[in-house]
């Protein structure tokens, strides 16, 4: 370090020295002819930035600086006339900012600093006077900021690459300086506030444009028929992939652009058909439609673009296309990559179909509505994939032998593809090359010998078969196993030997197999783990102490197991825990205080079901992210903490799309995701203590969780009132205070929870009228029986006349409810004795059930998993009221 230091000490003041006799040439003689001035301007630019990996080590004074790395001179004058210092992908990469000593670079024409790192600074505006720039590449280069019109001053710039920054702009006329341009990437610069003159700008240039890439730009939309005619004779490569175009592909496209060799207009919302003009683009190699909204029959595509022998490339996945495969498809048997993934196709294809596709390295037909491949039995398809995606094709029953002929492919995807078969042994050893391979959502039986010797596979999924064998050893280099609902058994003593390998192990996902025994306490190496989860086994002991070690764990389920134990200290190493689920195992001792204070950003605690006791500890008030609290079924005493967990309060102040896109993760989270209004995903926010011994009052501070969907705080020993603005709940669908000591009225507030759907009061001993309200009395899913003294609607006890019965001593505390709530604070942390003897003896009475079933399976799914005793009855209990509320709500549909 201190040696680093020195040296770049030392360089420093070389070149210092250097700058004070700036008329001394760099090269010292010899036959160099460079010019002392640039070299000067060199050493000032490199002056400002770092070079951790010493990339500009030849850049020393007493060098012949058109020898230095980058630098480019013209041989006959010695003038420094191209500087390119793209940095890769390394991580120690050039950074730092623009120096404009490169205006004293006055015959540069070639500059290149893609991908080095500006370090967020805006673009400078001393470029705009490098006038004899044929070429400026800051791709990647992390900019940020608005561009300057000056640029349009670049009057010899042939190619401008500004992609990959943070720019934005708010005007594009300054291209129309730019009159030698062939070459222009833009992509990720944001044109939103160009209006629609952003289209005109560009088309000033489009007819000596070569290759326009405007991708990711979201600039306003494309016009149908722009004025006036357009001359995009010259476009070759055209990319306006990732906008919002939501129009149909406008005619004049393929009309006037016919030169096109590269289009790309995936991600968009683009819809309707693909026009017919699409047959003028005779040089077409490759065309990317995929991921918009596009209608219109597969044969009729395909017969447009047949045309096209030069097509290579053909991307049409995830539309709207529908028709049959057969008629077609030989028409493309040029083609190297064909993806027609996620579209409502069908077709039954069979030898003859694929006989003539000797190019084909990417074929992509999943998700698709009806793809069967029938291809006879000794079948040798012309090609070596590379990609094979059959997701949700019919391909079985059997194991499809053709692809024994198949010995190159990185990614195989034969999912969901009804293939009901033992696999072959020659499977697993087919392609070295393998990198993707999931087989999930068959019934496949029979395992490999093992995945060791598969060093490329990266991710395996064999999720959702039959499996019936001891745990195979995962191949070394993987980053993400998912072996769950199969039958696999046995311990897992060796599944640690991946992580010694190279520590590449980011997702292991093991539940619902048989597996049993310890889990070993090797996970020392285990540091890029994110998720590991080994739910619904047969594990025993506890959970190992280098769990701690699994620093970038976010997601740890372990629940339905036979675990127990204490649970580890050391697992307060794992600060990024966001998902923390250990239910239904025999875990005891108190509730560990530094989940509260260590585990900062947890969104789910699940403790349900163990042997949790003693009190709730006040830490977890400091979770702030936190969004699910389940602890139900413990021996948890004392008083509920009075948290104010702020997720609860405030609508979504947290993304979860991020968890979505990995698709394991929405699978293990999906008992607490729900459907919302747009159709997108939420967590649900709830907090279930249910069946415990917490005694003592409900905090008035659990009413500002105004965003609970469920809160569950039945079979316990609670006493005092119901919070008197508990009706600020306003996003509750589900309340269960049934089965505790609860006493006074049931407050009118209540009435006022528009989306209740399950509300249990039962067996309390509440008071007084039952409040009248829209809401209360036509709500099926209510409970107050067992409350000797509640009357009026819906009890057959009716309210004695005039003054309806009134406890003195509860209009009281009701107006006083929160000061008697504060008092109570120093006792909250005591575990009241008397209530825990008064404990068991619930009577398994009448238990009114049902969901506010408006909602998906899953969803209902994680209903239920917040209440106790799922069983059969309250099944049909469910389909019953679920039916009614159906009518109910179509009774109540407002007139359109
Ligand atoms: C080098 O400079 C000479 C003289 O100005 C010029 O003719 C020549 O085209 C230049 N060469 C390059 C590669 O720029
Ligand atoms: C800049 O360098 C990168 C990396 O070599 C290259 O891909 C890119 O084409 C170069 N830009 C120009 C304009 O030559
Ligand atoms: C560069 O452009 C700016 C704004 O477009 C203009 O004001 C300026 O005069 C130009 N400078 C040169 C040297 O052409
Ligand atoms: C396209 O998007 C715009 C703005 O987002 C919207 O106003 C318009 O209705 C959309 N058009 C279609 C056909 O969806
Ligand atoms: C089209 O653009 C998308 C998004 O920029 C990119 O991911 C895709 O690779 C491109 N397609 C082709 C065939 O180059
Ligand atoms: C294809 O979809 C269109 C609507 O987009 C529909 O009119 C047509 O009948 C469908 N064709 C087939 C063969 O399903
Ligand atoms: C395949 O190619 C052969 C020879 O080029 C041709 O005779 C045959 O018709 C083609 N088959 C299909 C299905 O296009
Ligand atoms: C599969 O092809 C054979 C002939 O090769 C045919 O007899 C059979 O009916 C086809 N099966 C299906 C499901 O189309
Ligand atoms: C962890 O990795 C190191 C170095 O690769 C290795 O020496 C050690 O045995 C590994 N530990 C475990 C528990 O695998």
């Amino acid at each position: 370090m201190i040696k680093i230091m020195a040296n770049r000490i030392y360089l420093q003041f070389i070149a210092i020295l250097f700058l004070m006799h700036g008329h001394v040439l760099c090269g010292g003689g010899f036959n160099t002819q460079f010019i002392a001035s640039e070299a000067k301007a060199l050493l000032q630019f490199k002056h400002g930035l770092k070079d951790p990996s010493k990339l500009l080590s030849s850049w020393i004074l007493g060098n012949d600086c058109c020898h230095w790395k980058g630098v480019g001179c013209n041989t006959t004058t010695g003038h420094v006339i191209s500087l390119n210092l793209h940095s890769s992908n390394s991580i120690d990469k050039l950074q730092g900012h623009l120096s404009s000593s490169l205006l004293k670079l006055p015959y540069l024409s070639y500059l290149n600093l893609s991908g080095i790192d500006f370090m967020q600074s805006t673009l400078p505006s001393f470029l705009g006077a490098m006038l004899n720039l044929k070429h400026l590449d800051l791709s990647h280069a992390n900019f940020k900021g608005s561009l300057f019109d000056n640029l349009g001053n670049l009057s010899l710039l042939e190619s401008l690459d500004l992609s990959g920054n943070g720019f934005y702009v708010n005007s594009l006329k300054w291209l129309h300086g730019l009159s030698s341009l062939k070459v222009l990437d833009l992509s990720g610069v944001d044109l939103s506030s160009c209006k629609n003159d952003w289209f005109h700008d560009i088309s000033i240039r489009l007819h000596s444009l070569e290759t326009l890439r405007l991708s990711g730009c979201r600039p306003h939309k494309l016009p149908k028929s722009p004025q006036p005619e357009l001359n995009c004779d010259s476009l070759v490569t055209l990319d306006l992939s990732i906008n919002y175009f939501n129009s149909t592909i406008p005619d004049w496209l393929f009309e006037n652009c016919y030169h096109l060799e590269y289009l790309n207009l995936s991600t968009n919302t683009l819809q309707g058909p693909i026009p017919y003009s699409i047959e003028r683009l005779k040089t077409l190699a490759t065309l990317d439609l995929s991921q918009n909204r596009l209608t219109g029959s597969i044969s009729s595509i395909l017969g447009q673009v047949n045309g096209q022998n030069s097509l290579k490339v053909l991307r049409l996945s995830n539309n709207q296309l529908n028709g049959s495969l057969e008629t077609s498809l030989h028409q493309l048997s040029k083609l190297v990559v064909l993806d027609l993934a996620q579209n409502n196709l069908e077709g039954n294809i069979n030898d003859a179909h694929l006989a003539n596709f000797s190019n084909l390295k990417v074929l992509d037909l999943s998700f698709n509505h009806q793809v069967t491949f029938n291809m006879s039995k000794n079948w040798i398809p012309p090609f070596q994939l590379e990609t094979i995606g059959l997701a949700k094709c019919n391909l079985g029953p059997q194991f499809p032998k053709w692809i024994q002929t198949q010995k190159n492919f990185s990614h195989i995807d034969i999912s969901n593809a009804s293939v009901f078969d033992t696999v072959p042994n020659w499977f697993w050893d087919l392609s070295p090359n393998v990198e993707y391979m999931n087989l999930s959502y068959n019934e496949l039986k029979r395992c490999g010998q093992g995945f060791s010797q598969k060093l490329k596979l990266k991710t395996l999924d064999l999720r959702n078969n039959n499996f019936l064998c001891p745990l195979p050893r995962l191949p070394p280099n993987s980053r993400m196993v998912d072996l769950s609902h199969n039958s696999f058994y046995g311990t897992i003593s060796h599944v640690c030997e991946i992580l010694g390998f190279n520590n590449s192990l980011e997702i292991l996902v093991l539940s619902s197999n048989n597996l049993s025994g310890v889990i070993p306490n090797c996970w020392t190496n285990g540091t890029n783990m994110i998720i590991l989860n080994l739910a619904e086994n047969n594990f025993i002991g506890s959970i190992p102490d280098s769990f701690g070690s699994l620093k970038s764990l976010h997601m740890l389920v372990m629940s339905n197991n036979n675990l127990s134990g204490k649970i580890p200290d050391t697992l307060k190493n794992c600060q990024v825990m966001t998902f923390l689920e250990l239910g239904s195992n025999r875990f005891r001792g108190p509730i560990p205080f530094w989940i509260g204070a260590e585990m900062q950003i947890l969104k789910i605690l699940s403790l349900r079901k163990n042997l949790f006791k003693e009190n709730i500890p006040t830490t977890l008030c400091q979770l702030k992210s936190l969004l699910v609290l389940d602890l139900a079924e413990n021996k948890l005493t004392g008083a509920i903490p009075r948290c104010v967990f702020p997720a609860m309060t405030t609508e979504e102040s947290i993304n979860e799309k991020s968890y979505m896109e990995i698709l394991t993760i929405k699978e293990s989270i999906s008992d607490y995701l729900y459907r919302t209004g747009n159709g997108g995903f939420r967590l649900i926010k709830s907090i279930d203590l249910s069946s415990n011994f917490l005694a003592q009052g409900i905090p008035v501070e659990m009413v500002k969780l105004v965003e609970l969907i469920a809160l569950n705080l039945s079979r316990n020993q609670l006493v005092g009132s119901i919070p008197s603005n508990i009706g600020e709940l306003k996003n509750l669908e589900f309340l269960d205070l049934s089965r505790n000591q609860l006493s006074c009225a049931i407050p009118t507030s209540m009435a006022n929870i528009e989306r209740l759907a399950v509300l249990d009061l039962s067996y309390n001993t509440l008071s007084g009228k039952i409040p009248i309200g829209t809401q209360l009395q036509t709500l099926s899913g209510f409970g107050v029986e067992g409350n000797s003294h509640l009357c009026g609607e819906p009890l057959e006890k009716a309210c004695p006349r005039n003054s309806w019965f009134k406890d003195a001593h509860c209009s009281h505390s009701e107006e006083h409810e929160n000061d008697s709530n504060h008092e109570d604070k120093g006792m909250d942390m005591e575990i009241n004795p008397f209530y825990i003897s008064m404990g068991i003896g619930f009577s398994t009475g009448f238990w009114v059930f049902w969901g506010s079933l408006i909602l998906i399976a899953s969803w209902r799914h994680a209903y239920f998993r917040f209440l106790s005793n799922v069983n059969d009855r309250i099944y049909v209990t469910v389909v019953v009221a679920y039916n009614k509320l159906r009518r109910k709500l179509h009774a109540q549909q407002p007139p359109m």
